[in-house]
């Protein structure tokens, strides 16, 4: 066999995915050297047929994958990658797939950082050899394209950045009702008493919190609505908080949002960009403001009563609530009473200044719903509204932070 022919064998083979047989040959042929495609043997297909995630999932929970940027065999790799414009042959270290690579977070995993830096030193050896290899280079193979397969939408949605902005929206700005129990800070006496893991709040530190909450599996990533940050506080287990949460009510909305997100997140659920949820319209933030009702008629007893505040403007009540509140009635007291929760449209000056916590003093017009027939019992997603209205009370007053100087309102007669 002349050369020439055996060249074209060898590009043959390549080109048709025969592996093994083609790197045998190449094999006898480059004894001793290391060529590209031993090195692709050796170091990439590795990293294509490994069952665990490449460094990428460090920072995408789903839909991208380094084994998304590998063929089965050499020459469609290297096309593929190529074409993408992710190799440079002209400037091989410059080549974008190793920027890729290379990407970490400030504070890696150092097991994470470990694979990355296998992966990133195996591409790079591979790719400083296939650009010397003219048989790569004039191969003009048609491969399926490198990259993940899914729209930028998804992908986007998936990335842990995006997963933590969600974290914090839906259940970080909520924890301040579970701190008094669970949070280091303010837990000497349950902790005491329960142990260490009654702190599951890891101080100003929300990324630490749902790692935490993960590993210790407060969260049920594959039923999410058997996590027990639903279950205990909504009682469907046994909590020695007591009920925190009614089934339903927004702190229970926003802490499901956020868990059957995750979970269709890291299970990769999500395959076009209209299947994503839409972010909420209102953002909102715990406050230390409480706010009480007595009066309630007793038939009204352990039913979710929420209580919606708008704001006196010149030009009539505020067209949104500023603050809200959701809680079961004390029956037999006839009492409701909660801290309140200030809330504002999404993207709104208003929504940049909630974290301070406070309501201006003045005049305030307070619809107040009761879910009497269970509603929300049925379905969670469900928001009360006119059916469920059942008075409406105009309050002044200056709204002083605390439990003990709460402002204090009579409910309507009906
Ligand atoms: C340190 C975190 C981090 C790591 C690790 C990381 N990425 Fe990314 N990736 C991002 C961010 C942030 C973006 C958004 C666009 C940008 O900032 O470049 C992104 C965007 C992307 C996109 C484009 C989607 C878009 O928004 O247009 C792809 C594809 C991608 N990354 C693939 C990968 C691959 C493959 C790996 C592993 C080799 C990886 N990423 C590792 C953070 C990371
Ligand atoms: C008045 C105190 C108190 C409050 C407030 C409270 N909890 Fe608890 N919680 C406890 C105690 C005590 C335990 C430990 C006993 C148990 O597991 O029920 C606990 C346990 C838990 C656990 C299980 C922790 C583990 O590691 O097993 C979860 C989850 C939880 N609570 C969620 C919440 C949520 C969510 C809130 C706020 C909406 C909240 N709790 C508010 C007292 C409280």
């Amino acid at each position: 066999m002349t050369n020439g022919r055996m060249f074209l064998l060898v590009v043959l083979l390549l080109g048709s995915g025969e592996v093994n047989f083609a790197s045998r040959h190449l094999r006898g042929e480059d004894l001793g050297s290391s060529s590209s495609q031993q090195i692709f043997k050796r170091r990439i297909l590795p990293i294509f047929q490994a069952a665990k995630p490449s460094s990428c999932t460090e920072c995408h929970l789903s839909g991208v994958d380094l084994k998304q940027y590998i063929r089965p065999n050499q020459a469609d790799t290297f096309a593929a990658l190529r074409q993408a414009r992710l190799i440079d042959v002209d400037n091989p270290e410059a080549s974008k797939i190793l920027t890729f690579i290379e990407r970490a977070p400030d504070d890696p995993n150092p097991v994470t950082q470990e694979i990355r830096e296998k992966e990133l030193s195996a591409f790079r050896a591979w790719i400083l050899a296939a650009v010397k290899d003219s048989s790569l280079l004039s191969n003009e193979g048609k491969p399926q394209p490198a990259g993940p397969t899914l729209p930028v939408e998804v992908i986007r949605h998936a990335r842990k950045d995006r997963v933590m902005a969600s974290f914090i929206d839906n259940i970080w700005t909520e924890v301040g009702r579970c701190a008094a129990c669970h949070s280091p800070d303010r837990n000497q006496k349950q902790v005491a008493e329960h142990g260490e893991e009654v702190s599951w709040i890891v101080l100003n530190d929300p990324q630490a919190t749902l790692k935490y909450m993960l590993d210790a599996d407060l969260i049920n990533p594959k039923q999410p609505r058997q996590s027990l940050l639903l279950t205990k506080p909504t009682l469907q287990v046994e909590h020695g908080g007591g009920q925190k949460m009614l089934v339903g009510d927004r702190s229970y909305k926003q802490f499901r949002r956020f868990l059957d997100d995750y979970a269709a997140t890291v299970r990769g659920t999500y395959q076009t960009a209209d299947q994503l949820p839409r972010a909420s319209d209102e953002v909102s933030n715990v406050t230390e403001i409480w706010l009480k009702l007595d009066g309630i008629p007793a038939k009204y007893d352990k039913k979710l009563l929420q209580v919606d505040l708008y704001r006196e403007t010149d030009a009539g009540w505020s067209e949104h609530r500023v603050a809200t509140s959701d809680r079961a009635v004390f029956g037999a007291k006839g009492l409701w009473q909660h801290s309140l929760s200030v809330t504002a449209p999404r993207d709104s000056a208003q929504a940049k200044r909630l974290s301070d916590g406070k309501l201006p003093p003045g005049k305030y017009l307070m619809r107040i719903y009761i879910d009497a027939a269970d509603k929300l019992q049925s379905d969670p997603s469900a928001e009360l509204g006119k059916d469920e209205l059942v008075g409406e009370v105009e309050i002044n007053s200056r709204w002083p932070a605390g439990y003990g100087k709460m402002t204090k309102a009579r409910f309507p007669v009906d």
